[in-house]
């Protein structure tokens, strides 16, 4: 964790679009319905969550000393987070229509960003710091958990999350170096973090635990200490990351990259438009090149 290691691949804009019209974007789990749950509570949270960090990052550019070279990295920063909320608004259309629980946890995220949105730019810029390092070590709970939480899941969706979780160790420093380039948001950073830990955590918590409570698995006892297992394990990476974050000095380039998601983001071909779906189908962490009309309407624009 401490050496510097600046993300393996150059951040580049994937504008990958889904279709799901006639999935079940609800019950896309059925192996771990209560992870398809806190995955959806997160899914909800996005197209209100991300425009606020672009929104933040947009203000600090205005208002930093930024140099044409952060200039240019923080616009790839907010062309992959637009498509990241673009491509979760497009799953949680159906979520919503079918359930009031996922259409009222829509609302409330959107009422706690717009709360959000009344603090200064120094505030949310530290907190688009803060946030990108909790993305960061969701992507490497679940690189090491990968076939545990995916398998058995909806390729195309399971797909969704990783692919998400792949740009964000990607571009991990970037918000951070925006943040830097301001004269008064890093002072905000403790306050911003201790927010921004709550709010996802929080949210998570709350909406998924919501969300699994309308499935007919709530009552097994197997599932809520799998839950819990999950919650310690994830405090277990992120705690220790967000303490030494506070730290003088600390920059996200100081945190090893999970080498599975980078390696899978160099399978996307924007020659062929191809992406690779997630499979846990032959192996543990196996990729395949999708070629028949069965993945064809995962279709990947290159920007
Ligand atoms: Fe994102
Ligand atoms: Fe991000």
């Amino acid at each position: 964790m401490l050496s510097t290691t600046p993300s393996a691949n150059a951040p580049t804009t994937r504008r990958v679009r889904f279709d799901w019209l006639g999935r079940d974007t609800d019950g896309w789990h059925h192996a771990l319905p209560e992870f398809g749950a806190a995955a959806n509570a997160i899914s909800l949270l996005m197209p209100h969550a991300e425009p606020y960090v672009i929104a933040m990052v947009r203000a600090g550019l205005d208002e930093g000393e930024c140099d044409a070279d952060l200039i240019d990295r923080a616009q790839v920063l907010v062309e992959q987070e637009s498509a990241h909320f673009k491509a979760h608004r497009d799953f949680n259309r159906s979520l919503t229509a079918s359930s009031s629980v996922a259409a009222r946890l829509d609302w409330f995220g959107g009422w706690i960003f717009r709360q959000l949105a009344k603090r200064s730019t120094p505030f949310g810029l530290a907190f688009a710091a803060a946030f990108e390092i909790v993305a960061f070590c969701s992507a490497r709970w679940a690189e090491a958990g990968l076939r545990q939480y995916f398998s058995g899941a909806d390729e195309r969706a399971a797909t969704l999350f990783l692919w998400h979780l792949a740009e964000e160790i990607e571009h991990k420093g970037i918000a951070h170096d925006v943040m830097l380039a301001h004269p008064r948001a890093a002072k905000k950073y403790p306050l911003a973090l201790i927010v921004a830990f709550a709010t996802l955590i929080g949210f998570t918590i709350v909406g998924g635990l919501s969300l699994f409570g309308r499935k007919r698995h709530v009552f097994n006892p197997l599932r809520w200490a799998r839950l819990v297992g999950w919650g310690f394990s994830f405090a277990f990476v992120v705690m220790p990351v967000a303490s030494a974050s506070i730290a003088t000095g600390f920059h996200p380039d100081q945190l090893v990259d999970p080498p599975w998601m980078a390696m899978w983001l160099t399978e996307f071909d924007p020659a062929t438009n191809t992406m690779p779906l997630w499979t846990d189908a032959g192996g543990a962490n196996r990729l395949e090149q999708r070629t028949d009309t069965t993945v064809t309407d995962t279709t990947v624009t290159a920007a």
